[in-house]
């Protein structure tokens, strides 16, 4: 069975009461109920996780280039600003998806630059938590090479 994993960078711990028109009004623990349903339901083993922290983020990341076969990743504000999580991605050489529930490129200046996006396999933006769902799903093509 294919091993993935969801990091979640900061603030997303807070979603269902968070600025609710960009990030809808399904929970954290909701969020992860569901895509652990979702990965059940097709056969993939799914590690959930969310950290405040840039250096927990890329600690993560550098224990999955052992453990996961995957990466779907919501870096959250760390898209646009952390070089490290860039280059601890950059070392893991299998499928990639950056994953964001609102449509980055729709709102601030700052947020229309991800370092991520051109290390990334793929992305999903601005389809709301059902990118999530999305992502599982495809990942798991990726790494079956059946896209
Ligand atoms: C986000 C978009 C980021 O710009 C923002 O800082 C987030 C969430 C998204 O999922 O839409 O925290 O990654």
């Amino acid at each position: 069975m294919n091993n993935i994993i969801i990091i979640n960078g900061p603030n997303l711990n807070l979603l269902g009461s968070r600025e609710e028109s960009q990030y809808g009004t399904v929970t954290y623990e909701e969020l992860k109920d569901k895509c652990a349903d979702k990965a059940k339901e097709i056969g993939v083993n799914l590690e959930f996780f969310q950290s405040n922290i840039e250096g927990e983020i890329v600690n993560i990341i550098q224990q999955s280039i052992k453990k996961h076969d995957g990466i779907i990743i919501n870096a959250a504000a760390f898209t646009h600003t952390s070089v490290a999580i860039r280059d601890a991605l950059s070392i893991f050489k299998k499928p990639i998806i950056e994953m964001h529930i609102s449509n980055i490129y729709k709102r601030e200046d700052f947020r229309q630059k991800s370092l991520i996006s051109d290390i990334s396999t793929g992305g999903i933006f601005g389809l709301g938590t059902n990118g999530y769902i999305l992502a599982i799903i495809s990942i798991q093509k990726l790494i079956n090479n059946e896209n």
